[in-house]
């Protein structure tokens, strides 16, 4: 017994000792929060964006917060983002990847090698294999909208919820594309794993960070059952894209066994379709709520449509609609970027301040803090300006300055590094097809005129795109002429 108290003790003290540091001279201002161990992770998890708002604001544009008995140090100065980039030795990237991966996916991949993994997604996202994803892409979104409407009269008006619209259409038409596998040609099957990977999703960030309740463990243990089944056959038949059976051979190559190949499935669905429909929805909220928008942007897409097609090509020039996509994804992508540091290293700022980082310790990044909603870098960031990044002359605006220097990111919803997102181009031409054939075919309004654009959910900081609290309620019907005016 006395045993037993005395090594208790001993886990305690070690423990606090552990998780109860003190600052040395060098290092960045620490906040441990009142609350011994857990630290400031209740605030961080509920509203991450205030959370580090407020310790900005407290600190300065670096600073260490404990959270969960970690420590991790925030950078929010953009103009000292490459200095972490550059570190790929201190700072590692797949460590609290493969942590995520096991605690969202059940995922252990017996070698991970996300330098290969990169290297084959790369080789299937560019150049002539890109141009042939874009044309599958956009041929589903064309059926998809179709039998969407095809029920209705030209009268007729069909209501909706818009994210649901933007997230069930683009998440289908991608599945489609990328992971293939139609049994009847009725779009049945992309459907069944929408409704599954919904579920999922819905407490994806609970997942992540190990605050599921007993139901809802029960909830995604089935909902990832069922996905893995759904996808068991994934970049085995001829039908899913290239990449994914590439992908495939590589996990055979690498030793992984079936069960570990379908939950490594479930990872890519993931991170090829869980951002793409969000940023759909936002861009067509801004829209449908700025009609200076809706018109520019329609205006653009008229001068680009060739007459009697209607089609848009990846060449065709679209600035107006870019600088909306860049808006958007300015106010509403909000990934950290998270690096472990293997060991003590000094990190050098912009302007010339050196702090020493701890190994064993994390490093983050929130670009949507800054730039992204940053006052000195935009003017008024919380409101939506559509042409924030056109020039007079309607060309792309790339000059943003902070403190007197021209910044080379001045929004980072894609990522940067060696860690930037690779299916950039595919997402972009994605997104744009989809808005094109939208506006194109349909008729489409807000159900009530005086809706504003949701609020986001604020417990999907740091996740990628962010999504909305609540549904924005739509109307569509088809256009008797597919026109834009
Ligand atoms: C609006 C849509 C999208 C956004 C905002 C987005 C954003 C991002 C971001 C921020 C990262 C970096 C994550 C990090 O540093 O930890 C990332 C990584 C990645 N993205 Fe995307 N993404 C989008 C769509 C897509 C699509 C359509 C694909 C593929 C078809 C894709 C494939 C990937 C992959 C494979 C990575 C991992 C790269 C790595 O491990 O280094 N993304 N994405």
């Amino acid at each position: 017994m006395i045993w037993t108290i005395i090594l208790l003790l001993n886990g305690i003290l070690f423990f606090y000792f552990l998780s109860n540091r003190t600052r040395s001279k060098r290092e960045p201002p620490l906040d441990k929060g009142v609350i011994p161990w857990l630290g400031h992770a209740l605030d961080f998890g509920k509203d991450a964006a205030k959370f580090l708002t407020r310790m900005k604001q407290k600190h300065g544009d670096i600073f260490t917060v404990r959270v969960a008995g970690r420590y991790v140090t925030v950078l929010l100065d953009p103009n000292s983002y490459d200095t972490v980039f550059q570190d790929t030795a201190s700072l590692d990237f797949s460590r609290y990847a493969q942590v995520l991966m096991d605690r969202i996916f059940n995922l252990r991949l017996p070698s991970y090698k996300p330098d290969t993994e990169k290297a084959i997604m790369r080789r299937h996202f560019q150049g002539e294999s890109l141009l042939c994803l874009n044309h599958v892409m956009e041929k589903h979104l064309r059926t998809l909208l179709t039998l969407e409407t095809e029920d209705l009269n030209q009268s007729d008006w069909k209501q909706d919820g818009l994210f649901h619209f933007c997230y069930s259409m683009m998440f289908r038409a991608g599945y489609l594309t990328l992971f293939g596998g139609e049994q009847n040609n009725n779009c049945a099957d992309a459907a069944n794993v929408y409704s599954e990977y919904h579920k999922f999703d819905g407490l994806l960030m609970k997942m992540a960070r190990s605050t599921l309740k007993s139901g809802e463990k029960q909830t995604t243990g089935m909902a990832k059952q069922r996905l893995w089944e759904l996808l068991a056959q994934a970049g085995l038949r001829q039908e899913s894209s290239l990449w994914l059976q590439n992908y495939r051979h590589h996990l055979q190559a690498e030793g992984a066994d079936e069960e570990t190949q379908r939950k490594a499935m479930l990872l890519q669905l993931w991170a090829t379709q869980g951002n793409v429909g969000p940023a759909a929805f936002w861009l067509l909220a801004f829209l449908l709520t700025h009609s200076e928008a809706m018109r520019a942007v329609r205006k653009e897409f008229n001068s680009v449509t060739v007459p009697g097609t209607n089609t848009l090509n990846p060449q065709d020039q679209t600035p107006v609609f870019d600088s909306v996509l860049e808006e958007t994804l300015r106010l509403t992508a909000a990934p950290f970027i998270t690096r472990e540091v293997l060991q003590n290293k000094t990190l050098c700022m912009a302007n010339g301040q050196e702090y020493d980082l701890r190994k064993g310790d994390r490093l983050c990044l929130f670009p949507f803090i800054s730039p992204q909603m940053d006052p000195e870098i935009h003017f008024e960031p919380e409101k939506f300006k559509y042409d924030r990044f056109l020039k007079a002359d309607g060309t792309a605006k790339k000059d943003f300055f902070k403190g007197g220097r021209r910044l080379k990111y001045y929004t980072m919803p894609w990522g940067a590094g060696t860690n930037a997102c690779v299916g950039k181009p595919f997402a972009i031409q994605s997104i744009r097809q989809f808005v094109f054939l939208v506006l194109f075919h349909l008729d489409i309004e807000l159900h009530d005129r005086e809706a504003q654009v949701p609020e986001v959910d604020v417990s999907r900081y740091g996740f990628g795109m962010l999504q909305p609290n609540k549904e924005l309620q739509i109307q569509y019907k088809r256009r008797d002429q597919p026109f834009f005016q």
